[in-house]
């Protein structure tokens, strides 16, 4: 698939997608927004694609967040149109079927650090810079950040965050769970490769279903998550995927799962 301001490739079910407006740190313009939907709809339609990776182009920022340019010359009612698009968006990737890695190989600021939030899991680069600044604009994190990073981070540490506009290292990231892990930017898309592959050796209706039961669950009460875990496994019983998983397992080799 081909878009302006996003790169989309396969490699070995690895679905990965690229920021690519280096130029601009890889802003979130409307543009960009409309093809993050466009190149979504790609990757869940390619049933290669067992895990997804989402990283910036140009070596220097993952995303700085709002193309602040382009927000200059909107209306009230574009900027709400616009947040409204953001937020439909960064919870496609939150809920898409597949895993999400985000791979955060420079700042991510504003809605870049909402995306990388929206992602299952983050890996960033030694030299990232991260923070949800958007109160020293006068605005909002409008993309999710302030109930997002909360779940990730606690209340304390989010109110912190985005009272102040700090903008915080990676190691900071690391210690206080925004990010997973930390490795050299050198390495950051290997790193995140091998994750994925890893990954990727699970069940794909069961990596959708503990997607699912996570994600529900914890926007709710405990006795109902529990519901939604019982809901969800019932999902994977009557797979084929399952009793590959015994037969490999009993014939002492690696599975071969067909997401069916
Ligand atoms: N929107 C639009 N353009 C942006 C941008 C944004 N959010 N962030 C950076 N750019 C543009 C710059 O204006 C500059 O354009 P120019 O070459 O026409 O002057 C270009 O990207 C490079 O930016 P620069 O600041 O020189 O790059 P850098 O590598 O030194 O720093 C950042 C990168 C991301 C740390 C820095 O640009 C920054 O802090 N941006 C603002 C991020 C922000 O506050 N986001 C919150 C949005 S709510």
């Amino acid at each position: 698939m081909k878009s302006d301001t996003i790169e989309y490739k396969l490699d070995g079910g690895i679905a990965i997608l690229t920021l690519n407006r280096p130029e601009a740190r890889n802003a979130i313009s409307r543009r960009l927004v409309d093809d993050l939907g466009s190149v979504l709809e790609a990757v869940d339609a390619t049933s290669e694609a067992r895990t997804l990776i989402i990283t910036g182009a140009g070596g220097k920022a993952f995303c700085a967040g709002a193309d602040l340019k382009e927000r200059a010359g909107m209306s009230p009612e574009e900027v709400t149109a616009f947040l409204a698009t953001l937020n439909r968006r960064f919870t496609d990737i939150e809920n898409f079927r597949l895993p999400v890695i985000a791979a955060v190989n420079g700042a991510a600021f504003g809605g870049g650090l909402e995306m990388a939030m929206a992602a299952d899991i983050r890996l960033a680069a030694e030299s990232a810079v991260m923070g949800l600044t958007e109160t020293r604009l006068a605005i909002i994190p409008g993309g999710g950040g302030t109930q997002r990073l909360p779940r990730l981070v606690g209340m304390a540490k989010a109110k912190e965050l985005i009272l102040t506009g700090h903008r915080i290292d990676s190691r900071e990231a690391l210690k206080i769970g925004l990010v997973n892990r930390i490795c050299p930017l050198e390495d950051l898309l290997d790193r995140s490769r091998e994750l994925a592959s890893e990954i990727g050796e699970g069940g794909p209706i069961a990596l959708e279903q503990a997607k699912i039961a996570i994600n529900k669950g914890m926007a709710t009460d405990l006795q109902s998550g529990l519901a939604i875990e019982s809901e969800a496994y019932a999902r994977c019983i009557p797979t084929e995927d399952r009793l590959e998983g015994l037969k490999a397992f009993r014939e002492k080799r690696k599975p071969v799962y067909k997401g069916r």
